[in-house]
């Protein structure tokens, strides 16, 4: 081998009598081409090897193999596949130990299940996570796993996707044993061969999973379990294809011979690998690891972050204190007065009660937290921390004022938020001295909950605060998305034009029930008008009538929703909005007096309604959002179309399996949405304007994902 070739993805050694395979795949050991060919290489290898008695498979690196390599799915395969790899394996009439250390996912634990005995060290991390892919394991996943923790707990391993710790795993039976040591690649190892010794010492030979018998031994039981449980994954998987498929497999795995049942799981796969949903949700896991990367973090190094202030305790106030308390960082929260302050306090405290009370936090570990947690009344307690986070009301004097408090008493290099929805940060940061220490974090409700956090990026502000923020966002375990200052940035002002398109759906004739109906067929947990009912009409009102005298002509100014409002009926809180709450009830029904008023304003404007099938209503909702995701990116505000789709599927409900707007877009075709929104111009010509960016992909036979590419 020369100087320059890169050492073998997989590597052999002689240790006494075991051969010590390794993988050396770096970042996470995805079994590549090259190491399904390494490791069938090696198996070969120490059958025919006399001085070899046992093999021992280990990762090197950050752990185990992580699974399957997800970039090489919907392209040609390349042999060998993973099932001729794993079924190599167990038919080696030596016996193979694996060592498992971080991950050993998917098609990695398949791997260990093919394996004859399994040693798991304490950082192990097993799992079948395959569903999330919209996939199943296809490499004997599904037949091996039920063998040796039986059915239910296997099929709840597949369905669920949920990463299990070693000692869970130990209890389950995927694993003979625990190692202390080192939990890296050498302590994995050291571990493995001390278990292949024992095993040679005692004599021990082959042992396969295939023939393991006992977890199936009560085959009635098993396939009553599995029939209850294809009942509850077809009601709860709202039109998943992979979730029901796991179960079949695991359906022939227990009524056929282990061989066709086999085959049979690699059909089914097979399937799998060929839906569209297993295209959309690859798509949304390459896309949320690809958002965190964008130039300025790339640039710059973060700065310090060892303490966070947060100046509001309301309900955003609250909740992004808990966010950053369970990132285990110390927080100060500033208020005006005394009684702010402990009703901000208050609002902290009852996030970790509810944990308390549902046994998933002791009182002494609620104390642990909250003692990282400290009120003022007074700017001067945020003087020694790293960045503060404002989280006061949504009026750019109010904020600009507080911002000026900041500037006087943060030390200097200390990064300076703003959690807004649509204020001009801009202006803000030009408000102050230091407008290169300003930047947007716009978090979504509840803050400790939701996933997404858009970076809004102002003209002004240094590359390192930039890679702060998306340092505070690892941190936080959130979704961090870049955007440009704009109103509504990403997210908002994209949902302000397709929530525009529903209400003149509704205004032409559609109702809210249709409309909210067909977004919930398409895959969303809830309609438009649930999604309002719940945040409450109010908020909605109130912008309208705060944008009322500088209404954008583009938009129709649909007067139904105000007719609601200015009945009190502001949604759930007041137990009627566009659905009725009889008795605080927390799902709605329709409400007659909702179509009366409805047919009235058309009436009272002129228009004759015309009626939409389901179909015809989301040709307009997904247009309009795709339309505006296009001059969101044309303009810069997002960086890439996948920054557009992970705001919708992190902070919006967009349908995951779908990948987002813009990827669903690619999917259907951008020709046809184009043609779509022409269509839709010929009535309403202000409204449907194409996107430039648009014309431009569908003129040079182009998709969005060309441009992902690109970046
Ligand atoms: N195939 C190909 N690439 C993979 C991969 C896989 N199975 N798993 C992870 N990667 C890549 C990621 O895209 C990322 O690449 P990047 O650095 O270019 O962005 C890199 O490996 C590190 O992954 P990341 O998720 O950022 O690291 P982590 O330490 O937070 O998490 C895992 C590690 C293994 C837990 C996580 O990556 C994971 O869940 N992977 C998928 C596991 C899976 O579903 N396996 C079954 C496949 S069918």
């Amino acid at each position: 081998m020369s100087v320059a070739d890169p050492l073998p993805v997989v590597q052999t050694a002689r240790e006494g009598r075991v051969l010590v395979v390794s993988i050396a795949n770096p970042p996470v050991n995805a079994l590549s081409a090259a190491v399904r060919q390494g490791l069938l290489a090696a198996v070969e290898a120490a059958e025919a090897d006399d001085a070899v008695a046992a093999v021992l498979l280990v990762g090197t690196g950050r752990g185990f193999i992580a699974g399957a390599d997800i970039r090489e799915f919907g392209k040609p395969p390349v042999s060998p596949s993973l099932p001729e790899v794993c079924n190599r394996i167990e038919a080696c009439t030596k016996p193979v130990v694996a060592a498992l250390h971080g991950p050993a996912l998917g098609g990695g634990l398949e791997i260990a299940l093919a394996a004859h005995y399994r040693v798991a060290l304490a950082d192990a991390r097993l799992g079948l996570p395959e569903v999330q892919l919209g996939l199943m394991p296809g490499s004997g996943g599904t037949l091996r796993a039920p063998r040796l923790m039986g059915v239910v707990p296997a099929v709840a391993l597949m369905l669920s996707g949920r990463h299990i710790g070693a000692k869970e795993a130990l209890a389950t039976g995927l694993v003979d044993r625990l190692a202390d040591g080192a939990a890296d690649g050498p302590g994995a190892r050291a571990a493995g061969l001390a278990y292949a010794g024992e095993l040679l010492a005692q004599g021990a030979g082959a042992r396969r999973t295939r023939d393991a018998q006992a977890a199936l031994a009560d085959t009635g039981a098993s396939l009553a379990a599995l029939e209850q449980l294809k009942a509850e994954t077809a009601k709860k998987s709202r039109g998943l294809f992979s979730p029901l498929k796991i179960i079949e497999a695991v359906r022939a795995g227990i009524e056929r011979p282990f061989d066709e049942a086999l085959k049979f799981e690699r059909e089914l796969f097979l399937q799998c690998i060929a839906s569209p949903q297993r295209a959309g949700l690859i798509h949304a896991f390459f896309a949320e690891r690809e958002v965190a990367k964008v130039p300025e973090a790339q640039a710059a190094q973060p700065r310090p972050l060892a303490s966070v202030g947060v100046v509001g305790g309301g309900t955003m106030g609250a909740g992004i204190a808990v966010a950053v308390l369970d990132a285990g960082l110390p927080v100060v929260m500033i208020e005006r007065d005394e009684a702010a302050i402990a009703r901000g306090r208050a609002n902290v405290e009852k996030v970790y009660d509810g944990l308390v009370k549902k046994g998933r936090l002791t009182p002494e570990a609620k104390a642990a937290v909250l003692a990282r947690f400290n009120g003022s009344t007074a700017y001067g307690a945020l003087a020694g921390v790293d960045l503060v986070i404002e989280a006061v009301f949504e009026d750019i004097e109010v904020k600009k004022a507080v911002f000026a408090e900041l500037d006087r008493v943060c030390k200097p290099g200390a990064v300076l938020a703003t959690n807004t929805s649509y204020l001009d940060i801009d202006a803000i940061a030009a408000s102050i001295a230091r407008p290169q220490d300003v930047i947007g974090l716009h978090f979504f409700s509840p803050a400790n909950i939701m996933k997404l956090l858009e970076i809004v990026v102002p003209a002004k502000v240094s590359a390192d605060v930039v890679a702060t923020a998306f340092e505070l966002a690892k941190k936080l375990k959130k979704v961090p998305v870049r955007a440009g200052v704009c109103d509504g940035f990403i997210g908002n002002r994209i949902l302000a034009v397709y929530r525009a398109a529903a209400d003149h759906l509704m205004e032409d004739g559609a109702s809210p029930y249709e409309i909210d109906a067909a977004v919930r067929e398409f895959g969303y947990p809830m309609g438009p008008f649930q999604v309002s009912d719940l945040a409450g009409g109010d908020i909605g009102w109130a912008t309208r009538k705060r944008k009322a005298a500088t209404r954008d002509t583009k938009a129709r100014y649909v007067q139904i929703a105000d007719r609601l409002c200015e009945r009190g009926w502001f949604g759930q809180k007041t137990g009627r909005g566009w659905y009725l709450y009889p008795e605080g009830a927390r799902t709605g029904t329709p409400d007659p007096e909702v179509l009366a008023i409805a047919a009235a304003e058309r009436q009272r404007v002129g228009i004759t309604p015309r009626a939409f099938t389901h179909e015809e209503i989301l040709r307009r909702y997904l247009a309009a959002m795709v339309n505006e995701g296009a001059r969101v990116v044309q303009e810069g505000i997002a960086l890439r179309p996948l920054d557009v789709d992970v705001v919708f599927l992190s902070g919006y409900g967009f349908p995951r399996h779908r990948g987002g707007p813009m990827k669903w877009a690619d999917t259907v075709g951008l020709e046809r949405i184009l043609a779509d929104i022409r269509e839709f111009a010929e009535q309403d010509p202000l409204f449907w304007q194409p996107a430039p960016l648009l014309v431009e992909l569908v003129a040079k036979g182009a998709n969005f994902d060309s441009l992902n590419r690109a970046a």
